[in-house]
């Protein structure tokens, strides 16, 4: 017996890294996978190939797994329909939706392009509509529940240096993930976020890291079994909620808020600044993406 066995998943940007590890242990797991990813470099840039994504699904059904390749690219609407198209065609269903596809423009901002925005944002925001529309549609048209798996990033929840147009997307997938777990709740389509800490290709050279030996707890396959709860019934009763996964175990991570001052009748900036204490947060050292 196998976690997903029945279910349909689609994974996208599962040609490597954690994608890659998603769609080896969903498969194992029961699962049949679509493994979708587009090729290219880490900026998102060269020309696209499928051949990075048909190598995992060749390897799955060595393994006697099931798997199909799909090359569409995640941030065009077209891309998406033609996602679930392939999942529909092969399998008949989906059940279960992870946009994990992504790239990486790092630089202090003022140096960035509003290329590098435009691109950064269009591939994991848009991506992430542009993949979860049609899935939404299509379990809302047959009456079917399913799981949602949203990638944000502790880049985005907490900040990060040098990193203003991923951490943008991030935090806006986070929103989305927010909203649209409170619109399927009634439909039994349960959205989770997940902010993943792993070594890959997106991560290797980053300050600190290059040149390091991976901790074998980062690397993608140790990952995975949390993303695989997230997705299983195990997690049936949570939705809405962001889960951090990383070498350091499994997490909720929370948006908070005080308790703050509450006058009940107007006031001064003035006051605002004396009840400091009551509007912010003891100051505790504080929690950034690097260290979360
Ligand atoms: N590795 C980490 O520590 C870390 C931390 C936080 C968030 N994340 C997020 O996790 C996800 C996976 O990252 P990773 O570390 O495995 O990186 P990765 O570069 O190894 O994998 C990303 C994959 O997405 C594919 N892709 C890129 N653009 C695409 C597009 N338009 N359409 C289809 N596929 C596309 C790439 O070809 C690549 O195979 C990303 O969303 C990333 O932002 C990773």
């Amino acid at each position: 017996m196998g976690l997903l066995d029945g279910k349909v998943a689609i994974i996208t940007g599962a040609g490597g890294g954690l994608g890659e590890a998603y769609a080896r242990l969903f498969a194992k797991e029961g699962a049949s996978v679509v493994v979708n990813d587009l090729g290219g470099a880490r900026d998102g840039s060269g020309d696209g190939s499928v051949s990075a994504a048909q190598k995992v699904v060749n390897d799955i059904i060595a393994a006697g797994g099931k798997a199909v390749a799909n090359g569409d690219d995640v941030s065009t609407m077209a891309g998406g329909e033609n996602i679930l198209k392939t999942a529909l065609d092969a399998f008949g269903q989906v059940d279960i939706l992870v946009c994990n596809a992504g790239i990486l423009r790092d630089k202090t901002f003022g140096n960035t392009s509003e290329a590098d925005w435009d691109l950064v944002v269009k591939v994991h925001l848009k991506g992430t509509y542009c993949c979860t529309m049609p899935v939404w549609t299509w379990l809302r048209a047959n009456g079917r529940p399913g799981t949602i798996i949203m990638t944000s990033s502790t880049s985005g929840l907490y900040g990060n240096f040098g990193q203003s147009n991923y951490g943008a997307a991030k935090a806006g997938i986070y929103g989305f993930m927010r909203v649209l777990s409170i619109e399927g709740r009634k439909y039994g389509i349960r959205v989770m976020g997940l902010a993943p800490g792993a070594f890959t290709r997106m991560t290797s050279d980053l300050p600190g890291r290059k040149g390091q030996e991976p901790d074998p707890l980062s690397l993608p396959e140790n990952i995975a079994p949390g993303v695989l709860y997230m997705a299983s019934d195990l997690a049936a009763d949570h939705t809405g909620k962001v889960l951090g996964v990383s070498s350091r175990g499994v997490r909720e991570i929370k948006m908070l808020q005080t308790d703050g001052f509450q006058p009940g009748r107007p006031y001064t900036a003035q006051e605002v600044a004396d009840h400091a204490a009551e509007v912010f947060f003891p100051a505790a050292p504080e929690k950034t993406a690097a260290s979360a």
